[in-house]
């Protein structure tokens, strides 16, 4: 297999939403490459934040591409209005819909990349018979709801028999499918996720965390910090 090519997805669910479009277009200035942004409707999980109206006023603040994260339930409704809203990767919780491979084509017909989230506690064989409408597996690696949690050991078993069944695939195909992880990233654990098989990383309370006192909201340093872990690996 080749080297992965690692993708930093600050979470803006740790920014300052009084400034958001600056927050959105200052963490990618400063080297991320995707801007995750967490939906949740306060019924799959106990918090309220953004919606699709979010999504589309922070488009024209950058090219990157935006990746929602849906912790919504149901799913199929809102889907599209994110397709509207400029989304360009949605992934869902396969508890939170009842005909995941519906939810998984509605996506894909809108033109956007797919991907199923697994909690700590779901296990993976809800992507079995789905690996081809799949273009990324997003692991929780805290309970969903919020931000600023600890990280949860267990998830790099995890990771790494969710890298195998994708390497398995990728070999049968040619099509890699990408492996993202969210919840309690940072400097001091990313290698570690990245050698369990990681190749994409969430992390909000570690990049905003870091940047929010400074006068000029710059995430540069803590970029290039997470970035440096991930070099020899
Ligand atoms: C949690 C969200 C995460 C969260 C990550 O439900 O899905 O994306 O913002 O935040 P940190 O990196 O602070 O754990
Ligand atoms: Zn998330």
């Amino acid at each position: 297999m080749n080297r992965p090519q690692y993708v930093i997805a600050p979470s803006i669910l740790s920014a300052n939403f009084a400034k958001l479009g600056e927050e959105v277009a200052n963490v990618i200035a400063s080297g991320a490459d995707w801007i995750h942004f967490d939906v949740m409707d306060n019924h799959y999980v106990p918090n309220l934040t953004i919606g699709p109206l979010v999504c589309e006023a922070i488009r024209p603040c950058t090219t990157a591409p935006i990746d929602v994260h849906l912790m919504v339930k149901p799913v199929d409704r809102i889907i599209p209005d994110f397709v509207k809203g400029g989304a360009n990767i949605i992934t869902f919780h396969p508890e939170a819909s009842h005909h995941i491979d519906r939810s998984l084509s509605l996506i894909r017909e809108g033109g956007c990349q797919a991907g199923l989230v697994f909690n700590p506690a779901t296990p993976l064989d809800h992507m079995d018979y789905v690996m081809d409408k799949l273009d990324v597996i997003l692991l929780m690696s805290v309970n969903p709801g919020f931000g600023g949690q600890k990280f949860i050991p267990g998830t790099l078993a995890k990771a790494k028999q969710a890298r195998a069944k994708l390497d398995a695939y990728e070999q049968q195909t040619g099509r890699r499918i990408r492996l993202e992880i969210d919840g309690g990233v940072n400097v001091g654990n990313i290698a570690e996720i990245a050698r369990a098989g990681v190749d994409a990383f969430v992390a909000g309370s570690a990049v905003y965390g870091a940047g929010k006192d400074s006068d000029a909201h710059r995430y540069d340093s803590i970029i290039a910090a997470l970035r440096q872990q991930l070099k020899d690996i």
